[in-house]
This record gives C-alpha cells, sequence and structure tokens, in this order.
C-alpha cells in the first residue's frame, strides 16, 4: 500500500543499489539500546517523548531548522523529567521522515488532476505534472539529508549543547518573554539549585556523562519499502537484521493491514518498532498484531500509538488497553493526539487546536488510569520555530494568525511555544494522578 508510481523502474533500481552500497545511518547496538530504554517505559519506569516534522523538508535544511527543533525536545524533557521524576526516552521524527502516505493517488489543482505529494523523498508539492512525478533520484537524496541531520543531531547532544548545567541556554528570545518561556526558567533554575546541591554533597557533576550528554534517537514513518529495505543490514555481532535507516520505525494508519507488506517487512528487523492505531482498530486485530510483530514479547519491542481523537479516546482505547495487558504483551502505549484531531479552517488551511490536542491527551490518560496501565508517552509533531500552523495555546493563535506563518510541508505542527506550553501541561496531568 501507499507506494509511489514510480515511473522509471530501471532508475528506481539503480537509486536503491547505491543506497544499499552506502554506509548504514544508524548501528544494531542503538537500536537495542533504545529497545531497553522503551521495556523501560513498557513497565510503566520512564516515558516516551516521540516529536519532530510532519515531513521533513528538503528546502527547509539548515543547521538552525535541526538545532532549533532539538532545543524544543530538550526543553520539554527537561520538563517532564523534572516534574515527573522518571526517565524521558526522547525518540525525533527526524533524519529520514519524509515520506507521507495520502487518501488519494491524484488530486484536482485547478481543473487539474496532478500525483499527490507523496514527501520530499518523492516528489516535489509544486503544482505541476514535472515536479510531481516521483523520482527516484530523491530517495537518494533523502539517505545524503538523514546523514548530515543525524550527525548534527549526534554533534549537538553529546557536544555540549544538551549539557545540563547550560539549561538556561536552550530558552530562545522569543519564547523566554511568553508565559511558557518563564514556566521554563523557574523549571532551569530549580535543575541548576538541584545540581549545586549535589555538588555541594560532593558529587562531581562536571565529569558525570548522564548530565553533559542525552541520547536522541531517531524515527520515521517506515513507508517506502525499497528504501527501508536498502538500508537493512545484518548486524555482525548478533545475526540480526536491523533496518538502519533510523533507530525505530513504525508503521501508520493507512499501511498496517496484518497481511500486509508492511507489516510483513518489520516483523523480520529487530528495531523498535511503532504502529499508528485509529478508533476503529478492534480487540481483535490489536491482539494479533501484538502477536506478529512481537512474538518473543520481548519489552520495548513495539509500541501502540493510539490517534483516535479527542472526543473518542478514552471509550475507544479502553477495551485495547484491557485486552492486550490481559494477553500479557509488554507494549509501551503512546498518545498521538495530532493526526485524529485535523480540521480545515475558514480560510482553508488544514489546522489542529491545541484544546482538542491536550484533551485527547487528558482522555488517553484517563483511560489508562481506569485501566491501571501506564500512559506511557505522547507522539507530537512540532517545530522549533515560530510558526502559525495549530489554533490556541497561551498566547493564542487564532484563524486569522494562520496565514502569517503557516510554513509546513504537510500537517501543521505545535509551534516552540505551544510545544513547552504542552510539555508543561502533560507533565502536570501525569504527576497529578487523579
Ligand atoms: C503521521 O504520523 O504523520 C501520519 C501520517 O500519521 P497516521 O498514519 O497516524 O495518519
Ligand atoms: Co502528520
Amino acid at each position: 500500500m501507499q507506494q509511489p508510481n514510480w515511473p522509471d523502474t530501471a532508475q528506481l533500481d539503480g537509486a536503491l543499489k547505491q543506497i544499499a552500497s552506502f554506509p548504514p545511518l544508524v548501528f544494531a547496538g542503538e537500536a537495542r539500546s533504545l529497545q531497553a530504554a522503551l521495556g523501560q517505559v513498557a513497565s510503566g519506569n520512564a516515558f516516551l517523548l516521540q516529536a519532530g516534522d510532519c515531513a521533513e523538508s528538503f528546502e527547509e535544511f539548515t543547521a538552525v531548522n535541526i538545532r532549533e527543533k532539538l532545543r524544543v525536545i530538550l526543553q520539554m524533557a527537561v520538563m517532564l523529567t523534572y516534574s515527573m521524576g522518571v526517565p524521558v526516552v526522547k525518540v525525533g521524527r527526524i533524519a529520514g521522515q519524509f515520506a507521507k502516505p495520502r487518501s488519494n493517488d491524484t488530486e484536482m489543482v485547478d481543473g487539474k488532476e496532478l500525483p499527490v505529494f507523496r514527501g520530499h523523498m518523492v516528489n516535489d508539492p509544486t503544482a505541476n505534472l514535472d515536479a510531481r512525478v516521483p523520482n527516484p533520484q530523491r530517495l537518494v537524496q533523502a539517505y545524503h539529508q538523514a546523514a548530515s541531520t543525524l550527525n548534527l543531531v549526534r554533534a549537538f547532544t553529546k557536544g555540549g549543547f544538551a549539557d545540563l548545567n547550560r539549561v538556561h541556554s536552550w530558552n530562545q528570545e522569543f519564547v523566554a518573554t511568553s508565559a511558557e518561556g518563564q514556566r521554563y526558567e523557574q523549571v532551569a533554575s530549580e535543575v541548576e539549585r538541584a545540581l549545586a546541591f549535589m555538588r555541594a554533597c560532593g558529587i562531581d557533576t562536571e565529569t558525570n556523562n548522564a548530565l553533559h550528554q542525552v541520547d536522541v534517537y531517531t524515527s520515521h514513518e517506515a513507508l517506502i519499502l525499497g528504501y527501508e529495505e536498502a538500508l537493512t543490514r545484518q548486524d555482525s555481532l548478533t545475526g540480526g537484521w536491523y533496518d538502519c535507516s533510523a533507530h525505530m520505525l513504525w508503521i501508520g494508519e493507512r499501511t498496517r493491514q496484518l497481511d500486509g507488506a508492511h507489516v510483513e517487512f518489520l516483523r523480520g528487523v529487530e528495531n523498535p518498532l511503532g504502529c499508528k492505531i485509529g478508533k476503529t482498530t478492534d480487540v481483535d486485530y490489536v491482539l494479533s498484531l501484538c502477536e506478529k510483530l512481537n512474538p518473543a514479547r520481548i519489552p520495548g519491542r513495539l509500541t501502540l500509538i493510539s490517534r483516535m481523537g479527542a472526543s473518542s479516546v478514552e471509550e475507544s482505547l479502553r477495551p485495547l488497553l484491557r485486552a492486550v495487558r490481559d494477553a500479557g504483551h509488554p507494549v509501551v502505549w503512546a498518545c498521538d493526539p495530532m493526526h485524529a484531531n485535523t480540521f480545515t479552517a475558514p480560510n482553508g488551511r488544514k489546522t489542529r487546536n491545541f484544546e482538542d490536542i491536550m484533551s485527547e491527551i487528558v482522555g488517553f490518560v484517563k483511560a489508562h488510569r481506569a485501566e491501571g496501565t501506564w500512559p506511557g508517552g505522547i507522539h507530537i509533531e512540532l517545530t522549533g520555530d515560530n510558526v502559525t500552523e495549530c489554533l490556541g495555546g497561551s498566547e493564542a493563535v487564532s484563524n486569522e494568525d494562520l496565514d502569517t506563518r503557516y510554513e509546513t510541508v504537510c500537517d501543521p505542527r505545535l509551534n516552540a511555544r505551544q510545544s513547552l506550553d504542552l510539555a508543561f501541561r502533560v507533565a502536570e496531568l501525569i504527576r497529578s494522578n487523579t
């Protein structure tokens, strides 16, 4: 399902051969570390923050863009860690999130039928036929962009930028003056005091790597199977097969058929996997999916990402939580509060309302509290920029504001302030335990 109609299969084969000859982007051992960390989430001892672009862009490919996204993810993680008191596993929708599933193969633009835009890994969104023809060279370009992005993420997270002693400096100027920015400052000050306290007690905070470096893992929807296959390699240590295009891969709502190619491909690799589940998902399906993707019941192997809509989540999720719990499957439950709360604003922009997003998370947490399971994490579309794509937030973006900075290549993302606001509210919600 959802594969582009590549016009020239010889060109496609050439591009895939080239990618298959390139080095892997991630290493099997890193995927295993992420799986172990997610295992902690599955048992209720950690929380998953998975966040990033809906679709990464070939045009918006700059160091600043990557740094700002990372910065807001780190800020959210500090907020969540500090208030919840559990480790936060950080996974970006980054360094490979270039392909989009679509409801139709074509769309009508100004009376002309065009192939639909499927992400920069496949074609260009410009509304003319040439731009929309799937071009396999884009797969190669996506590989290179993923490699440079990952390189910068590794440099930022291991080379000093993510040092906990610098929590104050993560606050961006345009955020710092806002209510969310000030709440962040407060937490940053408390973190600093905690570090000073530790030093006063004789703990060396200068040389402890846990304070200077963080692990930020990569993930994307494994949609274009040729690309994923070309990056699938056998681990020389264990002999297992890993999809080395990212640490974690997920299966989207439109490609999760039990007898479909995506489930078949991903069950054969040993990376931690995600699968989106919508509100029509039933118990039999979820149990079969767990059996298929995680027959050995390895904690952290499978993350179920519910995206059911603010008004449906509580009711639709509870039977699934109960069934998976009773069957003894050790899954991570994460909430994607974005994809089932999308609507079209009066000016024609695709948008989401901050309050609906929060309300889906509230419903998700309520369902878990009722069933005695752990609301393991959130899966969010965001950017570090000051865009106006989602409505609301404490300095509310209004319908009229949507046109000011609407820059997404695909779905509307939370901006930096809305993302921080969300992290505060989620931290309080989970901590409140009511
Ligand atoms: C996405 O995560 O961008 C996406 C398309 O989600 P879903 O498959 O849940 O619709
Ligand atoms: Co999206």
